[in-house]
């Protein structure tokens, strides 16, 4: 008796999960989800992807040492931000640009969602990018170094002001102020 109970018991757990891969390959294969970027996810799929990119995170992170932050590392990696980020980020009293409103996800306001990262979770996030996001990988083409600097510079700006924003931007003179990508065309 109880072995039959058993028995149905198993033919149910997989009957159920043959109809869930079922459904997931049909919306799969019909394109029944729609990925158009004006469309919020469902909120079932926000928390799947957004959960998973934070475990994801968190857990690569892990192993990182962060070395001791300076004041010379701030102001190297302020020059990288204005340079490579401030367009979709945004800056203290910087707007990001425009198009960078219409992507989904949006790019986070770093001035307050940096506190919500670890100055490892940071370089690695810089370093390796995130799938599906438009967050680009920058470890191809910036070594570790300038990484920690751009982390040091992340992480420093929830408590600055927006004087000292804009000051770093004649400081970082290598990479013009980010403001100015119509320029950048020119060179
Ligand atoms: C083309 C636009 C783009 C550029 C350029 C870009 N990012 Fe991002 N970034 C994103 C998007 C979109 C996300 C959100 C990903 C998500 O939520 O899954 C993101 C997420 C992040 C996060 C995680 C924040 C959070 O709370 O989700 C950090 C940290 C970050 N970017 C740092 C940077 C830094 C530093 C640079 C420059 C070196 C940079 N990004 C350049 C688009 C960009």
């Amino acid at each position: 008796m109880k072995q039959i109970q058993w028995r149905s018991f198993g033919f149910g757990v997989l009957a159920l999960s043959m109809l869930l891969f079922a459904a997931a390959l049909i919306t799969v294969l019909t394109g029944a989800y729609d990925v158009a970027a004006d469309d919020r996810h469902t909120p079932l799929v926000g928390w799947g992807l957004d959960t998973t990119m934070r475990n994801s995170v968190q857990s690569r992170a892990d192993n990182l040492t962060t070395p001791a932050f300076t004041p010379a590392m701030i102001a190297s990696g302020a020059g990288e931000y204005k340079a490579m980020c401030q367009h979709c980020h945004g800056g203290i009293g910087a707007e990001r640009a425009e198009w960078a409103g219409g992507m989904r996800p949006h790019p986070p306001a770093l001035a307050s969602a940096a506190k919500g990262w670890s100055p490892e979770e940071v370089f690695w996030l810089v370093k390796h990018g995130i799938k599906m996001s438009g967050m680009p990988a920058f470890g191809g083409s910036h070594d570790d170094p300038t990484i920690w600097n751009i982390a040091a510079f992340v992480k420093a700006m929830p408590t600055m002001s927006a004087e000292r924003y804009a000051a770093y931007a004649s400081e970082g003179g290598d990479h013009g102020n980010g403001d100015e990508a119509g320029q950048a065309h020119h060179n």
